[in-house]
């Protein structure tokens, strides 16, 4: 994005003609930058190749998967709606993964009539489940068992998924278990040991320890996984100036790992891939002040965007035209929504607004639309790619009449 007289653009396209002719709200990626972020990650490890399978909760848009795919990429699934958009998509079974604490026996079966290259076990019920359907269909299941390592991840604390009060994966004692019960199982392979210790993480440390935890395991153990699967949470940055991940040393860590373990490391990224490729366009409705606050209240509302209002998480907002008139203004930027958290920032240096002023709310490209809800019985919002000059209506706008 830059400022051409004043003017945001996205790639060679004007915000303001999108929002002219798409309304507002409107969520609006960049092909670019997506492709760069991809081939960004790739790079940061390129020594040992990984499988990068995308986490597709993070963006699950159909479009969005397609251009995943043709940039090599595979997908970590969390359900059987992902699972269909991911195969819907063109991915490979053979580079999807399928994570999470629940899956029913459904979401087991379809997967395991699939082929899919893993499934991701995260307790000992589960794991029998799997043996089971597996049997009934005659069949050999690649699993892999998470492992809880323990480990403060040092993120937000809703979404901090590796520590032993989380519910997340097994500790050691029980992946130990249920790795002996695998030993005497026929119908299933295991195949993967696979982590992930929670989201938006900035400080390389909480990886080193995990990956001190998982060789540590396979010590004991004494048996040689044809897959890590580290998870993903690579953080980015939300606001300027603020700290980055330091992929060197995460790199230089797993390097470390594979010199005593030789595997083939599979990641799952979202954010790092989508985040920063995305971004929330949205309209002023009216400005309402009172003698403590200056309240711009918007189109777009928590429904739309859920992170702040559940997380407490900041992202950047920046006007659309860039105006010269000196005074700055003290806001607080709010949805329409009934609810006191329907609230995406307080700023104290902004530019001054009036009403009908479009805005950018920033990187709002990964867990913002796929975290979207109907609440308030309002649409979802349109979603467009670009690329360079053209562009593709890659969601339409729900109607209301498809809510009602
Ligand atoms: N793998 C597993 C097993 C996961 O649970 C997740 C995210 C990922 C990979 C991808 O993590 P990422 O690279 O995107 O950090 N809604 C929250 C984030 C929740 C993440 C849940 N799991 C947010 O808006 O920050």
């Amino acid at each position: 994005m830059k400022y051409i007289n004043n003017n945001l653009k996205i790639e060679n396209l004007y915000f303001k003609n999108l929002a002219i002719k798409f309304g507002t709200p409107l969520y609006c990626y960049s092909h670019k930058k997506l492709k760069q972020n991809i081939n960004d990650f790739k790079l940061n490890f390129k020594t040992f190749s990984p499988l990068i399978c995308f986490a597709t909760k993070a963006n699950s848009n159909l479009k969005i998967l397609k251009e995943i795919k043709k940039n090599g990429l595979g997908a970590d699934v969390v359900s059987k709606g992902e699972l269909m958009k991911a195969l819907k998509a063109g991915i490979n079974s053979k580079k999807i993964v399928f994570s999470g604490v629940g899956k029913t026996s459904e979401e087991l079966s379809y997967a395991i009539d699939k082929n899919i290259l893993l499934i991701n076990s995260e307790s000992k019920s589960e794991v029998l489940e799997i043996e089971k359907i597996a049997k009934s269909k005659k069949k050999i299941v690649d699993i892999g068992i998470r492992l809880n390592p323990n480990t403060d991840a040092n993120t937000l604390k809703q979404i901090s998924t590796g520590k032993k009060e989380n519910k997340f994966g097994v500790n050691e004692k029980t992946f130990i278990e249920i790795f002996k019960i695998i030993k005497n199982k026929k119908n299933i392979n295991l195949k993967c040991l696979s982590v992930h210790i929670g989201s938006q993480i900035l400080d390389y440390r909480p990886y080193e320890k995990m990956l001190k935890a998982v060789s540590k395991l396979i010590k004991k153990i004494k048996f040689d996984f044809e897959f890590i699967d580290l998870g993903g949470g690579m953080g980015i940055s939300y606001e300027n100036n603020k700290k980055k991940l330091n992929y060197e040393k995460y790199n230089q860590a797993i390097k470390n790992f594979l010199k005593k373990h030789n595997s083939k490391i599979i990641f799952e990224p979202g954010r790092s891939i989508i985040g920063n490729a995305g971004v929330l366009i949205t309209k002023i409705i009216y400005i309402k002040e009172n003698p403590k606050k200056n309240f711009i209240i918007l189109d777009a509302a928590m429904n739309d965007l859920m992170r702040p209002a559940l997380y407490g998480a900041r992202h950047q907002i920046i006007p659309i035209t860039k105006n010269k008139k000196k005074s700055k203004k003290t806001y607080d930027f709010v949805g329409p929504i009934c609810e006191t958290t329907d609230k995406f920032l307080s700023t104290n240096n902004f530019q001054k607004l009036s009403e009908k002023d479009l805005l950018i709310i920033c990187d709002t490209g990964a867990y913002g639309s796929s975290l979207g809800s109907n609440y308030n019985v309002r649409p979802n919002p349109a979603e467009i790619l670009i690329k360079g000059s053209k562009l593709i209506v890659i969601k339409k706008r729900q109607k209301l009449k498809d809510l009602i």
